[in-house]
């Protein structure tokens, strides 16, 4: 823990809280679901009987527990400890139908208000526990194959259950989940019911987290012989002259029979050209596990780097004789990388700093349910402000920002979540770099941020452990620590890692380095300076602070900060805590503060002060330039303003309304600043370099606002229901300008979309980011909208505000293939509790057995066909069940999947319908609307020595 200032650490301080005190002839990809974009380095789809289905709808939502029943009884007691008996909402049988329809993701803290009695951290939203419901539908071709669900990540502690058996439990809400669903599918009309409650009473961070289904969902159906998920290992590296591609592909054998099969690799370059390919035979013995290694020579392959971030594909096929049983795409990128304990970072054999932010995983609007196509905005944010890294605090991230910075070359220090050595959290955090390792962005692992450990020989043990089983994985990259402390007792977690993480405690930069030459360090995490978007006054009564990066406390300045990474070659780089804002996390204040004051844009991705600094501290390619504040400042003529400039030239000069405030000789750590009387009009600085003027900026006082404005980030969206964008709203005034200090209310309606969240990036507001209004802050508002599923055309979206005029902004939706979806079902009630009547001789005998007490009678089993009676004549089966609220409201429809034998249906004197022939076959009926307890009676006719009963389920269904 680093303690500054008279004692208190950091940590102390926040937690006070108030007060500043494949496919190739193969398959569709896991990637290919929920692709914003067609990106260049898509799949090509080709033939394979691998099947990735998204299963993002067809899901039923309860907010809110629901305790399962007290067991009491002995049978009870006995099925309670059986496979498939599941209880209460676990249940197949359960009673959904009233339930709210979902889509994924699903944040479902996201919807809850922002309330001064929530947990501060968290951004006081209520989290709690709720439940999820789906049906499935499996297709009766899909019998014999492997049927896998995989669920990217669920907030917080999840229980899983499918077809009323649990299979799985999951303690984190940062790690995706695979389970195998084979042992239990069934097929056609027989429905499986998955179930999942989520515990988000559970927390993991001291941020916001969100809570439930919140990253995607999806189906894949394989050959029961198949490429394991992130099966394939394909990372490059350097060898001699040239390079070699080592590929490692485990495949599994879910199958009766032994598998001889062959893995071939090719690796294709950006326009599809082949570049190398082999193969090595794979030998599989049923229910296990079989690893084919192979090795790819490139000679000359285009380098990935952040500039030019160049991928290559990877098409794994797993073939059996001439038939592909199985393929996997996979992306790679021909980059090296290397820490000197000297000269820091270097990528390709070239020195480079890491110019890095940190990033929690939420949005302003959406929370953490983030479409691929916003992540794809933050990563573009990222990428003007002229950062090449991103650390993925405090966790692992979801799989689409890796590719997106791979894609748009960006590093990235990947974070295991949970600091333990145990079974279970080992196995997160070897998922995590089994998932990954791919990854060219990827340049880092890291094991834990700032854990009190990490001075002790505990602390010592446990990273030894957890840094083992990443190298069994990847020996390529680095292990890494964020340590805020303990860096020089006799024994500390510093020893047990490759390159050694400073969180702040820049002050004892050189001290270590002094102390352990021979270690490369890098700062994982620095800054934490505090500001308000648009505002340049701090105002503790309205909790607002000036963007200028004045100093809180002793707390490093964005601007020192970074002067004391760029100034140390030792010092690999550094990552700024934050990028952006985040909720939760209000320090320095509490209540009603409810998001992070840290980023270096908004909740929004909107530009503070800071985007301005780093931007001058970090963009080499082009001249920067940008001044701060804004120039409204009515009432104040004649006073003294502060200026300043960020530029990343040689000289800058200032002028206000055409008169030089002076010319200085630029600081490119510091930024440039004069006091200037405030006059109304126009503010301009001009920077040279070589004696030319390179760039010029300017700020104006502007008119009041007159009307709004709205700027989609992208215009062109697809109509596949997964794309989105953020929507920029201002106020400007009449001559087009936008007004900084605009505060209105705007409400938005739109047409051929959605709206999913709104936002202004105001850490202070507690309006709701669900529905159609939200006040512009300082300026600015944010609307993020969604197309619709099978749309084409455009989508509007229009604001309006009292007394401005009217916005409406149009994008163009083309029309895009949605992701094949699993097919779901609302959930089915299963009549599995029939008994049957003694036979009867006659019809009206069996008949009279209606107004008896059946549970005096034999029970009568479903999903088979019972043995024929002696004697010919008839046999009365009946049920009593209650139908799910919305079938007693509206009436629905009992289905027999599969009768055995010609019979009646009644219910009470009523006959429903009726089956003649006597071989197996389905029979619908119609179920008259009625709540309460109702009760079926089949009347059999049973001739003797004719099998009858249900020989599949028997279910009532809605309308
Ligand atoms: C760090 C911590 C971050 C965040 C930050 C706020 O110590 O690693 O998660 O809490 O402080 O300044």
């Amino acid at each position: 823990m680093a303690v500054r200032d008279g004692g208190i650490s950091r940590r102390q301080m926040l937690k006070a809280g108030g007060a500043i005190a494949v496919a190739v002839g193969g398959c569709d990809p896991i990637g290919a679901v929920g692709a914003f974009a067609a990106s260049p380095m898509a799949p090509r789809p080709i033939a394979s009987p691998r099947e990735v289905l998204a299963l993002d709808q067809g899901w039923r939502f309860f907010e809110g527990d629901i305790p399962f029943p007290e067991i009491l009884s002995q049978d009870d007691s006995y099925d309670n400890a059986k496979a498939g008996k599941a209880w209460g909402a676990a249940a197949p049988s359960f009673d959904d139908s009233d339930w709210a329809d979902v889509r994924l993701p699903h944040d479902f803290v996201s919807f809850q208000p922002i309330e001064a009695d929530a947990n501060r951290a968290q951004g006081y939203r209520r989290r709690g526990i709720a439940w999820y419901r789906t049906v499935l539908r499996f297709d009766p071709a899909d019998q014999g194959r492997h049927i896998e669900l995989q669920i990217d990540g669920i907030a917080t502690h999840a229980t899983l259950w499918f077809n009323g058996t649990v299979v799985d439990r999951n303690w984190s809400g940062y790690n995706g989940i695979t389970i195998d669903l084979t042992p239990f599918a069934t097929f056609g009309d027989d429905l499986n019911t998955l179930a999942i409650r989520v515990d988000a009473h559970a927390m993991e961070g001291w941020w916001y987290e969100g809570g439930g289904l919140y990253r995607p969902v999806r189906i894949v159906k394989r050959d029961p012989v198949h490429i394991i998920t992130d099966g394939v290992y394909a990372h490059p590296v350097p060898q001699g002259d040239g390079w070699v591609l080592p590929v490692e592909v485990t495949a599994y054998n879910s199958g009766k029979n032994p598998a001889a099969m062959m893995v071939v690799s090719t690796l294709e370059d950006a326009d599809g050209r082949v570049v190398a390919s082999g193969q090595a035979p794979v030998s599989i013995t049923p229910l296990d596990q079989g690893v084919a290694r192979l090795d790819l020579g490139v000679a000359n392959p285009r380098l990935w780097s952040v500039e030019a971030p160049t991928l290559y594909r990877v098409q794994t096929r797993l073939m059996a004789g001439d038939r592909c049983v199985d393929a996997v795409t996979t992306t790679c990128g021909f980059r090296t990388t290397r820490f000197d304990k000297d000269k820091g970072f270097f990528l390709n054999g070239r020195p480079l700093k890491i110019k890095g932010v940190c990033v929690h995983q939420d949005h302003a609007g959406v929370g953490t349910a983030i479409p691929d196509a916003l992540w794809d905005y933050r990563i573009r944010r990222l990428k003007e402000l002229g950062c090449n890294a991103i650390r993925c605090t405090h966790n692992a991230p979801s799989a689409v920002v890796l590719d997106l910075c791979d894609r748009h070359g960006l590093l990235v220090m990947d974070e295991n979540r949970q600091f333990n050595p145990s079974p279970d959290t080992l196995a997160q955090l070897e998922w995590m770099v089994r998932r990954d390792r791919n990854h060219p962005s990827v340049i880092l692992w890291s094991v834990f941020n700032e854990e009190p450990m990490q001075g002790s020989a505990a602390g010592y043990e446990m990273v030894r452990r957890m840094a083992h089983a990443v190298k069994a994985l990847d020996t390529t990259r680095p292990v890494t620590a964020a340590m805020n402390g303990g860096l020089f007792t006799p024994v500390n977690v510093s020893q047990a890692v490759d390159v050694v993480g400073f969180n702040y405690q820049q002050d004892k930069y050189d001290a270590f380095h002094a102390a352990h030459p021979d270690v490369p360090l890098i700062s994982s995490e620095d800054t934490s300076a505090f500001s308000t978007r648009g505002a340049y006054v701090t105002d503790k009564d309205s909790r607002t602070i000036a963007g200028y990066d004045d100093p809180v406390k002793d707390w490093n300045t964005h601007r020192a900060a970074w002067k004391a990474i760029a100034t140390r070659d030792f010092i690999a780089g550094g990552f700024v805590w934050t990028g952006f804002d985040y909720h939760g996390e209000p320090s320095p204040w509490g209540w009603p503060s409810n998001s992070s004051f840290y980023g270096i844009m908004d909740l929004c991705g909107f530009a503070k002060a800071a985007f301005h600094i780093h931007q001058a501290q970090w963009v080499t390619d082009r001249p920067v330039l940008a001044l701060v504040p804004h120039w409204n400042w009515a009432g104040r003529e004649g006073r003294p303003v502060k200026v300043m400039a960020c530029g990343n030239m040689e000289e800058v000069e200032l002028f206000l309304n055409g008169r030089s405030q002076g010319r200085q000789a630029v600081d490119p750590y510091e930024m440039n600043h004069w006091m200037v009387a405030y006059a109304p009009g126009r503010l301009e600085a001009v920077g040279y370099a070589g004696g030319k003027v390179t760039a010029r900026a300017q700020v104006e006082t502007t008119g009041p606002a007159a009307a709004l404005r709205l700027t989609p980030d992208r215009d062109r969206l697809r109509g596949d229901g997964l794309d989105a964008t953020p929507v920029m709203v201002e106020a400007i005034d009449a001559q087009g300008r936008p007004v900084p200090l605009a505060q209105d209310m705007v409400t938005f309606t739109i047409e051929g979309g959605d709206i999913i969240g709104l936002g202004n990036g105001d850490p202070n507001s507690a309006a709701p980011e669900k529905g159609t209004r939200r006040a512009l802050f300082n300026g600015l508002a944010q609307v993020i909208v969604q197309t619709r599923a099978g749309s084409r055309g455009a989508l509007t979206l229009t604001a309006i505000a009292p007394g401005l005029k009217s916005a409406s902004a149009r994008m163009a939706v083309e029309a895009a293939a949605a992701p094949t979806e699993q097919a779901t079902a609302p959930s089915d009630l299963i009549l599995d509790t029939w008994y049957a009547a003694p036979p009867a001789a006659t019809m009206e005998g069996a008949l009279a057995y209606r107004d008896a007490d059946m549970t005096a009678w034999d029970d009568f089993g479903t999903r088979w066909a019972h043995d024929p009676q002696t004697a010919d004549g008839y046999t009365l089966c009946s049920v009593r069940f209650t139908p799910q609220a919305k079938v007693g409201r509206q009436g629905g429809r009992v289905a027999f999947l599969s009768l055995v034998g010609s019979c009646d249906v009644y219910e009470g004197g009523r006959l429903l319908g009726r089956k003649t022939a006597a071989p197996p076959g389905p029979l619908t009926v119609a179920l008259a609307p009625g709540a309460g307890v109702r009760r079926l009676d089949v009347v059999f006719r049973t001739p003797a020595g004719a099998e009858f009963g249900f020989s599949r389920n028997v279910a009532v269904r809605q309308a």
